[in-house]
């Protein structure tokens, strides 16, 4: 539950019942959605965002998209082409330049986007338009897949998630989906987007593992790697659905945080918002038709030893919307595993000793998830 969802709380100088407030709102079970179609014209306070206390925001970084500064540094966001790591190439030179800009893309920014990555742009497209009849459909549909049980239910809507904590509600629905393992039933799936789900899940399968690929060599380990470490053997989808909001400015899309996976492969539509943390600055994820954002996550940044880097990020509510977005998350940090992770033995020596100690996916997912969003990573816990 929300850390600050307890007691009477001050929001717009007035005492309230936060709970009692969280309760009504969750028990209507049509999400933020459901505020928007009875036409709410100023955001509820439950939603209030708080102002950020562990970062100095320049008075204009919250508003940075019509921002010369952001401007400037999207130039730079990086895009990979991944033609050639798609095909059989017997020539191994093109696909080094396409490692080594993994490899930098990884340690500096912790986020890129990958174009001519296999998949057709009419999957992509469906896949968010699929996504988006989700939400949209009947509500009586929708409701009874209403739940926050994410331990004995795959499939679960909600319009806030134990996973992704935070101290304001969110201004935002979003379906979860655990996909593997085991291989979900596609019974299991809204009827409303199954079949293209199936499809996009088959796509996440080995993209997830081209990605993993890439990512071994850009760290200097064979190419399988990560793969044999199990960073691929388990995925879960969060579709996200943004619904236009009247005051922006007073709340969030997605709260400040950083994912807990290994790795995530983002699809997000046209039409904006996502920000990541770079050089203490909120720079846009800027939308690029075609492409798909990747992100390297903490257990990615543990056990490389700190040589890949997994950074914050936040979705800002927008007047115009709705948004749409799709993260695929490997982790398996949701079932129960013995496996242990620590830091790559080939990464420590004398001079690079351990900076985590060893943990599984699952302690460090729920720790992670558990401790609320105070603005310190998870990671820190981990610590030698
Ligand atoms: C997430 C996330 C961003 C988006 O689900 O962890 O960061 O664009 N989503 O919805
Ligand atoms: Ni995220």
């Amino acid at each position: 539950m929300a850390s600050g969802s307890g007691g009477g709380e001050i929001a717009g100088g007035s005492t309230y019942d936060r709970t009692k407030e969280m309760k009504e709102f969750d028990e209507t079970k049509a999400g933020v959605k459901g505020l928007v179609d009875a036409g709410v014209v100023k955001v509820p306070r439950i939603f209030f965002n708080p102002p950020d206390v562990h970062l100095r925001e320049p008075e204009d970084s919250i508003h940075m998209r019509s921002h010369s500064h952001a401007q400037t540094q999207q130039l730079s966001f990086p895009v990979i082409d991944l033609k050639e790591c798609i095909t059989d190439n017997k020539d191994l030179t093109p696909r080094k330049e396409v490692v080594d800009q993994v490899r930098k893309a990884s340690e500096t920014w912790g986020f890129f986007q990958v174009v001519n990555h296999g998949i057709p742009d009419t999957v992509l497209e469906e896949m968010l338009q699929g996504v988006r009849s989700f939400f949209e459909q009947d509500i009586e549909l929708k409701k009874q897949l209403f739940s926050r049980d994410v331990i004995n239910r795959r499939v679960v809507y909600s319009s806030k998630f134990a996973l992704y904590n935070s101290p304001s509600a969110n201004w935002r629905d979003s379906l979860y989906c655990l996909m593997s393992p085991p291989p979900l039933n596609p019974d299991q799936l809204p009827p409303v987007c199954r079949d293209i789900m199936v499809e996009y899940n088959k796509q996440m399968i080995r993209i997830g593992n081209v990605l993993i690929g890439l990512l071994s060599e850009a760290l200097g380990l064979s190419p399988h790697h990560l793969a044999d470490m199990g960073c691929t053997d388990g995925h879960l989808f969060l579709c996200h659905y943004y619904p236009a909001c009247p005051e922006p400015e007073l709340t969030i899309g997605t709260t400040k945080h950083a994912d807990y996976d290994f790795l995530t492969v983002l699809l997000q539509d046209q039409i904006g918002g996502l920000q990541i943390l770079h050089q203490n600055q909120w720079v846009d994820v800027p939308p690029i038709p075609g492409a798909l954002i990747v992100n390297i996550g903490d257990l990615l940044q543990l056990i490389s030893n700190d040589r890949l880097k997994s950074v914050e990020h936040r979705v800002l509510a927008n007047k115009i919307g709705p948004r749409v977005s799709l993260a695929c998350f490997f982790t398996t940090g949701l079932l129960p595993s013995a496996r242990i992770y620590g830091p790559i033995t080939e990464f420590l020596s004398d001079h690079n000793p351990p900076i985590y100690k060893e943990t599984t996916a699952k302690e460090y997912t729920t720790y992670a998830a558990t401790k609320g969003l105070n603005g310190i990573s998870a990671l820190e816990h981990f610590k030698l």
